[in-house]
């Protein structure tokens, strides 16, 4: 804020919008139409996806005074890792292709470096895990899994990832199959069976063998091949073997009811992602942020983190005060990244920690211990 009302004053205003609904409309008519639909879009008509952000309307945060919270610390411990911040950013497939010079994963992970905040970096991206992860600077990253059918393929994802200095696992629970989305159906784009994103497949010594042994040339089967590469329908009678998989910290993403969280804790997980994919999976949903609560409670001492919805400052203060230790953005980054490369995220994180910040010193919540439950009133 100093800063940008500081460069007023020498006649520079930012070149950046300053809302997520600029964010966003810079985004479409930079980005080409089939990107733009890909990321902006959800499942069905689209409601879960709408009453994800609408339902963080439906809290306030209640103000106190005489708090004297003139230094925030927005400081967070997190798998044994200290973060200056609890923000995150989601694993966002495809992000490759938000970027003008089709290396988006690389540039979001130097917008981690130089923001500090963490990048989950997807399966599915443009550049192999390595060449995302030697970008961090320091910064702690950690690596979403996909989890393939083939058991070798999962461990060998997860080994390189291990290799390449994540500092923790994130299996994503709600994709194995991908939703109905009429935006992509309409114009039959599925960017993934198009060849993209797929280095950190094209680059893995066990699907390299594997393909070499089945080469696919029927667009059908492609198709069908992909799922299996991509998509096992996992039950719990596979949390022990994914828990065998990594000794790093692992976070299962998607939970959205208490018993789930309840059952992937005695399964030995270390966080609970919960999470409904920003509404791009099924639509007719409950809002992630209705959700969060009962996930809270039932994670117990187990750190919950939380996207869906989040698009300012503010609904990041609200969700940590509903219980998140962290919380994540998908499509503000990606816009960001489609306005500005490496600049925009960071324009886009910045802004959102300013909020962030701003909102808890005016409100006078000093850290995130003091927000709590407390902090808000339901107004719907
Ligand atoms: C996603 N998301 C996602 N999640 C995941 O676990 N692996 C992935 O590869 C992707 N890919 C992906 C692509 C695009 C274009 C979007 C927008 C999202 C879901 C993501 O991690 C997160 O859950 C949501 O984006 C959060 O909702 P908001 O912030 O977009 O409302």
């Amino acid at each position: 804020q100093d800063e940008i009302y500081g460069a007023g004053l020498r006649g520079v205003v930012p070149t950046l919008p300053m809302t997520h609904e600029g964010w966003e409309a810079g985004a479409q008519a930079a980005l080409p139409p089939s990107v733009w639909s890909y990321v902006a879009g959800g499942a069905g008509n689209e409601h879960t996806q709408r009453a994800n952000v609408a339902a963080f309307e439906d809290w306030g945060l209640v103000p106190r005074m005489f708090v004297g919270a003139a230094q925030r610390d927005l400081s967070v411990e997190l798998f044994g890792m200290r973060l200056a911040t609890p923000l995150f950013m989601a694993p966002v497939g495809v992000i490759g292709l938000c970027a003008q010079d089709g290396h988006g994963d690389l540039a979001t992970a130097r917008a981690a470096a130089r923001t500090g905040v963490p990048m989950i970096a997807s399966t599915l991206s443009v550049d192999p895990l390595e060449a995302v992860a030697a970008q961090f600077e320091g910064t702690p990253g950690f690596f979403q899994l996909y989890t393939p059918t083939d058991r070798e393929l999962a461990r060998s994802l997860v080994r390189r990832a291990e290799s390449a200095g994540f500092r923790a696992i994130v299996v994503t629970l709600d994709t194995w199959v991908t939703g109905w989305r009429p935006r992509d159906l309409a114009t039959a784009n599925f960017p993934q069976l198009r060849g993209h994103c797929l280095a950190n497949y094209t680059s893995d010594p066990v699907f390299r063998a594997q393909l070499e042994r089945a080469p696919e040339q029927d667009p059908v089967a492609a198709v069908l091949r992909w799922k299996e590469v991509f998509g096992k329908a996992l039950t719990w009678d596979d949390l022990p073997w994914l828990r065998s998989l990594t000794s790093l910290p692992l976070i299962v993403k998607g939970i959205c009811h208490p018993e789930d969280a309840r059952r992937a804790k005695d399964g030995g997980v270390d966080g609970i992602y919960c999470s409904n994919h920003g509404g791009r999976q099924a639509n007719g949903g409950l809002p992630a942020l209705d959700a969060l609560p009962a996930v809270v409670e039932a994670a117990g001492d187990l750190p919950v983190l939380f996207d869906s919805g989040i698009r300012s400052g503010t609904d990041a203060v609200k969700a940590l005060a509903l219980g998140a230790a962290a919380v994540g953005v998908g499509r503000p980054y990606a816009y960001g990244l489609a306005l500005g490369g490496t600049e925009g995220v960071t324009h886009v994180l910045r802004s959102i920690l300013a909020e962030l910040d701003l909102t808890m010193a005016v409100d006078g919540y000093p850290d995130l211990a003091a927000l709590t439950p407390d902090a808000l009133r339901r107004i719907r």
